[in-house]
């Protein structure tokens, strides 16, 4: 995924930009760019390869005059995070420019056509054939008709956009309209923002924020022209729409790292606050007086389900994993988890009376929206009534593809994340789940009042555990780091409920630190895994009280005999004394532990990525939400 910031209105464009850009950084830091059409009409452009700060030098000492512009910041697809491959891209006249987010599809095509033409391409980007393809529209459509110099660049976009195949969002400007700007959406997120007589869109609101509140998300295959004076927005039939503007929730107008040396860190801080809004909007003020989960849509249809699906990429993955634990193992339905790239191609056959929960904490995954898409599809033309979709999406954005796509959305409320690797979305996607538990046990009468009432006063008490641990084991975290330094391999173990933790603790070490890591189920270690096991290799077993704990501590036992060292997360308690470093748990419920041994996992990571001097809140090759397959 990329980042697009767009304006046009009175004010100078290009500060608009940058301080856009800035905010959109998470989705992508391989290059940028920025394009202005100055008071001459001349389109004038910066980019650069690398990360916003390079481009933000160069600009330092230049001022564009202009109110239009477009700015781009780039995770790489089709070509390498080089200067030639930065947005913006232009025509062979430099009189159009287009930044693009998504992909695509059919660029080779087109980019031979335009070849055979004469055309000469500057990248390797499926991006630029976009501008060529527009330059050739207006000179078809007759471009001296400045008057509407606007309508009949949307008119040339519309016929370019008709060719173009694939999922992508795009920002237009051309020297010949010097103050119109033409966006266009296909399962790609913009959002219009409407500021007093200037309009902006961007890929994420945190890019609109310090302009105006009061947003327009563009609805799929839409597209839209602004001006200072107003928008037009039409959809593919080409037929003009007209719909209220919305503000925005105080949650998505904050970004603040407060004291916090990266994003990463304070919002693995935010989590205990997260537990406390969770808490309030879905328990209910009066939890004496508890009687079911408060969902913002009715849960009749949850009452025949025989089954649940769940799709997910990533981190929210392994969210929905524990999510299947506890709808399996407390609530007693049966839950499968797909990784929602595979699902899309191989899905199972056709199962009546099942549900399907997405799960996506930037509502944008490609792979997740298109899994869900299909599934919607084959099952509205299976005709069979017990086949119909029934569907739940957890995300964490309300303004997001996936809160369209879905009418029954569980929003987790996290605020919006920047960190780039995902954890306190993770934990409210788990405190999701723990709620779609309480739910079906209620609905299947599996667990009776008094064991529902058991569950909700251990949730109650998480915040306050939580508070507690972060502070104690971001100490033993930073210590813990310094010990790791040289290590290059980690294997993580866990069992039961905890498993997925495992393979969370994994992932965020390798995406942050870059550090080979692999999680396991304890059990399995000794199938193959353990023949990594040697002096240098570091095993971090999670080990909680309940019906695993003999075993996953017998587990850990094998892995010192071959000299591992071991890091426990576990209780003081009997057995754990084999660890050679403990990172100690307080005693709770077996259900609860997820919540709480996921942060020395997260902890750890960080430590170690910032002990490196790495950047930890964007590292390599990753943007925050994958919109491309
Ligand atoms: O926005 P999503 O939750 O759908 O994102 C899914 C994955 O791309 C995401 O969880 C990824 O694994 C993160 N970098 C995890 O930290």
């Amino acid at each position: 995924m990329c980042g697009i910031v767009a304006v046009t209105g009175y004010r100078q464009a290009l500060p608009i930009l940058v301080k856009g850009l800035e905010k959109l950084e998470y989705r992508g830091y391989d290059s940028a760019g920025v394009a202005v059409i100055d008071s001459n009409n001349n389109l004038i452009c910066h980019r650069s390869e690398g990360k916003l700060k390079k481009l933000k030098n160069k600009l330092n000492k230049k001022t564009i005059n202009g109110s239009l512009g477009i700015g781009h910041t780039r995770w790489a697809t089709h070509g390498k995070p080089v200067l030639k491959n930065a947005h913006p891209h232009f025509d062979s006249t430099k009189q159009v420019a287009v930044v693009q987010n998504g992909i695509i599809e059919n660029y080779l095509e087109l980019k031979t056509k335009l070849e055979l033409d004469g055309i000469v391409f500057n990248s390797e980007t499926d991006t630029e054939v976009i501008p060529h393809l527009i330059q050739k529209e207006l000179h078809n459509l007759g471009t001296l008709n400045l008057e509407n110099s606007g309508s009949t660049l949307l008119i040339a976009v519309r016929n370019v956009i008709s060719d173009l195949e694939g999922a992508y969002a795009i920002a237009v400007i051309w020297s010949g309209s010097p103050d119109s700007l033409i966006v266009a959406r296909k399962q790609a997120p913009l959002i219009i923002g409407l500021g007093e007589g200037e309009f902006v869109c961007a890929s994420d609101t945190p890019a609109i924020t310090n302009i105006t509140n009061t947003i327009l998300p563009m609805e799929d295959e839409e597209m839209a022209l602004l001006t200072p004076l107003g928008i037009e927005i039409y959809n593919s039939e080409n037929e003009r729409q007209y719909r209220n503007p919305i503000s925005l929730k105080l949650s998505e107008q904050i970004i603040d790292k407060k004291q916090f040396k990266h994003y990463m860190l304070k919002e693995i801080y935010d989590q205990p606050q997260i537990a406390k809004n969770w808490i309030k909007q879905f328990l209910g003020n009066d939890l004496s007086s508890f009687t079911s989960i408060n969902y913002s849509f009715d849960i009749g249809f949850l009452e025949n389900i025989e089954q649940i699906q769940i799709l997910a990429c990533g981190t929210s993955r392994h969210a929905a994993l524990i999510g299947s634990y506890l709808l399996e193992q407390y609530a007693g339905i049966p839950t499968t988890v797909f990784y929602a790239s595979e699902f899309r191609y191989s899905p199972p056959p056709l199962s009546p009376n099942i549900l399907t929960i997405g799960v996506t904490q930037s509502g944008e995954t490609a792979d997740t929206l298109a899994a869900l898409n299909m599934e919607i599809k084959r099952r509205q033309s299976s005709g069979k009534e017990s086949y119909k979709p029934n569907l739940i999406a957890i995300t964490n954005r309300l303004d997001s593809s996936i809160s369209r796509l879905i009418p029954n959305v569980i929003d987790i409320s996290a605020g919006i994340e920047i960190g780039v690797a995902a954890t306190k979305t993770f934990f409210g996607q788990l405190l999701s789940f723990y709620g779609l538990a309480i739910t079906f046990a209620q609905l299947r009468k599996s667990k009776t009042s008094e064991e529902i009432n058991n569950m909700i006063s251990n949730l109650i008490k998480i915040p306050s555990l939580l508070e507690d641990l972060i502070i104690s084991h971001n100490e033993i975290a930073e210590e813990l780091a310094h010990n790791f330094s040289n290590i290059k391999d980690v294997i993580f173990l866990g069992r039961g409920i905890n498993y997925p933790i495992a393979l969370e603790g994994a992932l965020k070490l390798k995406e942050i630190s870059y550090i080979h890591a692999a999680g396991y189920p304890a059990g399995e270690m000794k199938h193959g895994p353990i023949a990594l096991l040697e002096k240098k290799v570091p095993v971090i077993s999670i080990a909680t009280p309940g019906n695993v704990f003999e075993k996953v501590i017998s587990n850990a036992q094998e892995a010192k005999a071959r000299d591992s060292y071991l890091v426990g997360i576990a209780p003081e308690c009997e057995g754990t004394e084999i660890f050679d470093y403990l990172i100690p748990l307080p005693l709770t419920d077996e259900w609860m532990y997820p919540l709480l041994t996921v942060v020395p996992m997260q902890l750890l990571s960080y430590h170690i990525a910032a002990h490196r001097g790495l950047d930890v809140d964007q590292p390599r090759n990753l943007a925050k939400s994958v919109t491309v397959e």
